[in-house]
């Protein structure tokens, strides 16, 4: 069975639903902070401005997660976060002691410092409580707690702390800015299926609380994120120093409660513009590995596979590993192989008046360890997401994403994401040691915590 993690915080879904429950109008008191659009140009500058690089692990089958490492402390110690562009706060599995942690932990838990504590009286408290106003402050000088609920039913409840990590920008030089991150004790786990056992979550998401926010604030860096992901893993980078040319870009909706990126209402094309699903609310949500469609462009999507699908390939009741899979006249190694047999035409969506994002059978088909073909695209209707459509990182795959939260948009390009472009200069990644090879292309196996879990 694929893990199938799906980490978006819960108040966006709600949200998008239009009514109002309780987490709506915390949001709505949040006053967002909107920078000026930099007026620099964007040519592109691979060393000199400030960008941290860092090596992903992981794929969408089977690990069903991309996660990096982060070095965190003092003295600095690594841990595998999950990268989720669909929340804002970092966590931490901690021992404050636990309550309920993830058993199988790649690396032994974080363990604070009653130094390291943020108090209900730090405005970095004050600012993720007014999303997360759960459990609340009463006085000025107790310990700032936190919870977050995500689209999936999992959860973390800890206490916001502040410490050290360990960055090495792009040029060589590191850095080790205090970043306030949550120490999480007692999680529950997803509904959908096991999470990965990873040490926590790196949230990368457009609010104030998350670290690319965070980042900029301290004046590293500038507050773009971006994240190529491949068969083997791949690469994210923070700062707007890596950023190539040709990107398409389209400007993000100005919803201020919206926490994952969301660009305006987009349509889907499906077999060539002869059939169009208008009007779709889109979110690019890398915490989630698959890409979830409302039933409204779901049902056109399941059809449209399967038309392209039939007459060598029929339904593998049998395979359980996605809700809809596909046995072919051979077992498949790939999806490319799969071409052989069927010819399945791009999904597209259409944002705005140019920018498409085209998603190739590669990027919506999953092939099993049953070497049958499965649909990456799942029911978010089912999933209870009513409206909202998320593209998830099967669908991102060997594409750089770039969410600019400097100047509201977001852009991607296609790309090999087993080599960093412009890698010609030499490029320091800010988990060293872990890394060695990565740039000749040389993955490194995964750690045998996480191959015993899978
Ligand atoms: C590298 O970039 C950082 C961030 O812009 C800067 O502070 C530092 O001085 C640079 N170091 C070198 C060696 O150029
Ligand atoms: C998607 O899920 C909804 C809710 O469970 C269901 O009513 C609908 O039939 C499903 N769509 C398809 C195409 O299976």
């Amino acid at each position: 069975m694929a893990a199938k993690a799906l980490m978006l915080l819960l108040c966006a879904v709600v949200l998008s639903l239009g009514f109002p429950p309780s987490c709506s109008q915390q949001q709505q008191q949040q006053q967002q902070q909107r920078r000026q659009p930099f007026a620099g140009n964007k040519l592109p500058n691979p060393i000199s401005s400030s960008t941290a690089v860092f090596k992903v692990n992981g794929n969408v089958y089977p690990h069903g997660v991309y996660y990096v490492t982060v070095y965190i402390g003092d003295p600095p110690k690594p841990y595998y976060l999950d990268i989720d562009t669909g929340s804002d706060l970092t966590w931490l599995q901690c021992d404050a002691p636990c309550i309920s942690c993830t058993p199988g932990l790649p690396h032994p838990l974080y363990k604070p410092r009653k130094r390291n504590i943020v108090p209900c009286k730090d405005t970095a408290c004050q600012s993720l409580h007014s999303q997360h106003p759960y459990p609340p402050c009463i006085n000025d000088d107790d310990q700032c707690d936190y919870q977050i609920e995500y689209a999936d039913q999992a959860s973390s409840l800890g206490v916001l702390v502040r410490d050290s990590f360990l960055l090495q920008f792009a040029n060589g030089s590191i850095s080790r800015p205090y970043l306030v991150l949550g120490c999480g004790y007692d999680q529950k786990s997803s509904t959908v299926a096991s999470h990965a056992p990873l040490d926590g979550v790196l949230g990368v998401g457009l609010g104030k609380s998350s670290m690319m926010s965070q980042l900029s604030g301290h004046g590293l860096i500038k507050n773009v994120f971006a994240h190529c992901f491949g068969p083997k893993g791949g690469y994210l980078f923070f700062g707007d120093g890596l950023i190539p040319r040709g990107v398409t870009w389209t400007p993000l909706t100005r919803n201020k409660d919206m926490h994952s990126a969301s660009p305006g209402p987009a349509n889907l094309i499906l077999e060539r513009s002869s059939n169009v699903i208008k009007d779709l609310t889109v979110v690019f949500d890398s915490g989630s590995s698959y890409t979830y469609f409302s039933d409204r462009a779901y049902k056109p999507v399941v059809s449209t596979v399967t038309r392209g699908l039939s007459g060598k390939f029929k339904e593998a009741l049998e395979d359980k590993t996605l809700p809809l899979c596909w046995k072919g006249p051979k077992r498949l190694k790939s999806v490319a192989e799969m071409n052989k047999y069927a010819k399945l035409m791009p999904l597209v969506l259409g944002f705005g008046k140019k920018a498409q994002l085209e998603i190739p059978p590669e990027n919506y088909l999953i092939v099993s360890d049953q070497g049958n073909v499965c649909l990456g695209i799942l029911n978010g209707t089912e999933m209870g997401l009513n409206d909202l459509n998320i593209i998830g990182d099967v669908s991102m795959q060997n594409l750089i994403v770039i969410y600019d939260n400097e100047n509201r948009q977001i852009g991607w390009i296609p790309a090999d994401c087993d080599r960093l472009h412009n890698a010609e200069e030499t490029i320091f990644y800010s988990n060293g040691g872990d890394d060695e090879g990565f740039l000749q292309g040389i993955s490194r196996p995964y750690p045998s915590t996480w191959e015993s879990y899978l």
